[in-house]
């Protein structure tokens, strides 16, 4: 296990790589997102073991709704299913439940299941942030907004940062992607400007803590200068 990661505050995970790992198998991609969310379980679970004050996902993108209708389905299905279990596995480990992305597209049983759990949560200590119907630019475009609802007329950094879908996590120190490509795709885009990038080919359902650790190892070794020398 890596050593208990005191400068790493906050993770964030880009889970991608579902598909190429059901159609290595001969399966239908649907069957890699159920497997991917049984690695997403394991990994917060590991990363909660660390003592990581915030761990960020990213499950289902503002882009994601273009996928074929039984896949969408399939995953919406999966995050139904996450929520059955969800708030009791969270209270047990003290774990707060907050949902990044805009609600309102969601069904209203939907909906009031997903604010349900973030406030029978709202009071446990470690943060668990779940991208669904989330976009980076769409995060930013929403606080602008709220600004201009408040009335302010000159924004600053910090306005925008408070308002943001994250608000309550510190910046992401570390991003991991998986599935062998290297980008961000509109993930955590205000907050990753001083973010550790690691890229791994390893696909997400085959994801495991040692490779978390791996990942956690070499952001150690990486030399934080935010601008400075
Ligand atoms: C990216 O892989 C993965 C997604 C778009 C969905 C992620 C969903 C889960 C891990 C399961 C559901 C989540 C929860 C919170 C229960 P891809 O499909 O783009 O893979 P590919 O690049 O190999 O095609």
């Amino acid at each position: 296990m890596a050593d208990k990661a005191k400068q790493l505050k906050h993770i964030a995970f880009i889970m991608d790589g579902n598909g190429r790992w059901a159609k290595k198998r001969l399966m239908p991609r649907e069957y890699g997102h159920k497997v991917g969310a049984e690695t997403f379980r394991k990994i917060v679970e590991y990363c909660r073991e660390l003592e990581v004050e915030a761990v960020t996902v990213y499950a289902f993108s503002t882009e994601n709704w273009k996928r074929p209708e039984n896949e969408v389905k399939a995953i919406m299905s999966l995050f139904n299913q996450y929520l059955d279990f969800a708030i009791k596995e969270m209270m047990e480990k003290d774990i707060r439940i907050i949902f990044l992305g805009n609600k309102s597209v969601f069904p209203p049983e939907l909906r009031e299941r997903m604010e349900k759990t973030e406030n029978d949560s709202k009071n446990n200590k470690y943060i668990l942030n779940i991208g669904i119907n989330y976009g980076g630019r769409d995060e930013i475009v929403n606080a602008v907004n709220e600004c201009i609802k408040d009335g302010i007329t000159t924004i600053t950094e910090d306005d925008i940062s408070a308002r943001l879908y994250t608000k309550d996590s510190p910046m992401p120190d570390l991003i991991v992607r998986t599935g062998g490509e290297y980008r961000i795709s509109n993930f955590l885009m205000w907050q990753s400007a001083y973010s550790e990038l690691y890229f791994t080919d390893i696909l997400w359902p085959d994801l495991s803590p040692k490779d978390v650790d791996d990942a956690v190892n070499a952001f150690k070794n990486r030399n934080r200068r935010y601008g400075g020398v």
